[in-house]
């Protein structure tokens, strides 16, 4: 059985659907979607299952968010010069009546979907012996879940405590130094001190070495500086440009 169906490197491959190639033993295909389909870089990049196949060409809201499209699919054509050359992106929602906390209007689906077009093109570089992949070349963050592995040091026996302490550094090592970063729902109310003092780190060392961090978030950067810090607020802003989500809650299904 050929792979072209689900394999996100088939719009790119001239060799999708050839039964010689198109299979499990393609390098490619493995590379990017692991020996089973469910593994690879995608796996490693810590992609949501549910977004795993949203891509540049997919994205749902050209019709709602026409300047986020034009962007996003721009910046993602162009993915690789645009990550070495450390420019971010902050991806936000835009409140308004429906939609009192700008919910659901396709920030992490963009977000994803450039993720996964920059594991594309770094697949298709390495297939070709242009550049090879030598560290997680992108990674995505749940913010809640950076707050949960975090306060996990804090809670347990000391051999507990000790281990999610081992768990947590490894977490936050990777997330300084991978090549594209994701930091998904940014902003949440109550982080204790300790815990921006960790996002400050992080973003401090992403900015220091350039490298491109994309945030999404349900406000306003001038709101991170209340929600978080002044500190972090303000590399935010210099690491990114700033893109308004506008529209409804597409989460909901109507009746
Ligand atoms: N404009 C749109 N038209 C149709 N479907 C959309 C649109 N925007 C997003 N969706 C769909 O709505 C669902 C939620 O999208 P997504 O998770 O990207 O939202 P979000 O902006 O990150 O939300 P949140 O602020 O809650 O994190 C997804 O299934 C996505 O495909
Ligand atoms: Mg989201």
């Amino acid at each position: 059985m050929t792979l072209e169906k689900s394999c996100l490197l088939a719009p790119y491959c001239s060799k999708a659907g050839d039964e010689r190639f198109c299979n499990q033993l393609c390098f490619a295909h493995t590379r990017m979607h692991g020996e089973n389909g469910d593994g690879g870089l995608l796996a490693v990049a810590n992609i949501p299952k549910k977004y795993r196949t949203s891509t540049i060409q997919n994205l749902p809201f050209e019709e709602e968010n026409p300047k986020a499209f034009q962007i996003v699919r721009i910046y993602g054509k162009d993915v690789v010069n645009k990550v070495d050359e450390g420019i971010g992106l902050y991806l936000f929602g835009v409140p308004s009546k429906d939609n009192p906390k700008g919910c659901g209007n396709g920030k992490t689906t963009a977000a994803t979907a450039i993720v996964i077009e920059y594991l594309r093109q770094r697949t298709i570089l390495e297939v070709k012996k242009e550049r090879p992949i030598e560290y997680e070349p992108a990674f995505f963050m749940k913010m809640a879940k950076f707050q949960n592995i975090y306060n996990s040091q804090f809670r347990g026996s000391k051999d507990v405590t000790e281990a999610n302490g081992d768990k947590y550094q490894a977490l936050k090592r990777k997330m300084m130094k991978t090549d594209l970063l994701v930091l998904d729902d940014i902003g949440l109310r109550g982080t204790t001190e300790g815990l921006q003092n960790e996002i400050y780190e992080i973003i401090d060392e992403r900015d220091t070495n350039e490298k491109t961090t994309i945030f999404t978030s349900n406000v306003p950067l001038d709101q991170i500086a209340e929600l978080l810090n002044e500190q972090i607020a303000s590399r935010i802003e210099g690491m990114t440009h700033a893109i308004p989500f506008t529209g409804k809650d597409n989460r909901k299904k109507s009746l």
